[in-house]
């Protein structure tokens, strides 16, 4: 890991570090998204390269995103993509070591994070918020609104302009009060047809394949990106094990089915 920094990184009050350093290797092409995503993420790109010649004209860059939708859909690895095309590091928010039972406690964490992340350009990630801003059910509730609202009134304080992503897997129950903190708020889903192809080219393309691609995207439809890329870890270790020359139509159809049926007994699979 080629990471430097200058300040150790912050810690809790129980010393605990609040922060992890990455420098991601991950390209944004390596990911399949809608092309409304694309586009937006691109143009995001564009403003940060450029910020000095926006603030020439008293503008700034778009740098507080959200990005919400379900689970292994590549909100985590969009945060690390654009880090890397950036050629920053990724500042990865420990969300378990910031939160305290103590109010007060927290908001200092999140104080220091904030404070550490003004000395250096990175991407700052803020992964899986659910935890701050889900409408919980638990007696929770009230303590976890009010440690909401520190972070949003630090976020809208945080005046650099580094790039900061927040992920959440419950996008449509956030209160709209975190939704208006946000520059641009990006929906995530699983795949569409043209999508899982997309996504099949891209996972298989170190193997040879023939594959009747209609009947393919069918059988993996309602599954999500992660899950996809499961069943082509699988079919590929089998082929290899089995001395296949190439990948069938077969193979994924039926790898597809087990996945689903297990992922449906595990009750994880959104689809
Ligand atoms: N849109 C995508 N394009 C290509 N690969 C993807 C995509 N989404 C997910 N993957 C694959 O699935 C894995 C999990 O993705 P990721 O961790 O980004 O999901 P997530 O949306 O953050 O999920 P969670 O909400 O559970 O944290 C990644 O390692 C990646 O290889
Ligand atoms: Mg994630």
């Amino acid at each position: 890991m080629t990471v430097k920094s200058m300040a150790p990184v912050p810690v809790s009050d129980e010393d605990v570090p609040l922060v992890t350093l990455s420098d991601p290797q991950l390209s944004l092409d390596e990911l399949v998204l809608t092309d409304q995503s694309i586009t937006a993420l691109r143009e995001i790109l564009n403003e940060q390269r450029h910020a000095s010649r926006l603030a020439a004209y008293g503008l700034r860059p778009r740098s507080k995103l959200l990005l919400a939708g379900p689970s292994g859909t590549g909100k985590t690895r969009t945060a690390e993509a654009l880090a890397y095309a950036l050629g920053i590091p990724l500042l990865k928010v420990r969300l378990s070591a910031v939160v305290s039972s103590y109010l007060g406690q927290t908001a200092r964490h999140l104080e220091r994070i904030l404070a550490y992340s003004e000395s250096g350009r990175w991407v700052v990630s803020f992964d899986e918020i659910d935890m701050f801003a889900g409408e919980r059910e638990d007696s929770d509730h009230g303590e976890m609104r009010r440690v909401s609202t520190v972070l949003l009134q630090q976020l809208e304080e945080y005046k650099a302009d580094n790039l900061v992503i927040a992920t959440t897997n419950h996008g449509t129950s956030l209160d709209a009060a975190m939704w208006r903190r946000f520059d641009e708020v990006l929906t995530y889903r699983h795949p569409t047809q043209a999508q899982i192809s997309a996504l099949l080219e891209i996972k298989l393309r170190r193997f040879p394949y023939k594959v009747n691609k209609e009947q393919v995207s069918r059988s993996l439809s309602g599954m999500s990106h992660a899950e996809i890329e499961a069943v082509c870890l699988d079919v590929m270790r089998k082929s290899v094990l089995a001395g296949a020359k190439s990948i069938r139509t077969e193979d994924i159809v039926e790898s597809a089915a087990t996945r689903k049926k297990r992922y449906k007994e595990a009750g994880k699979s959104q689809g």
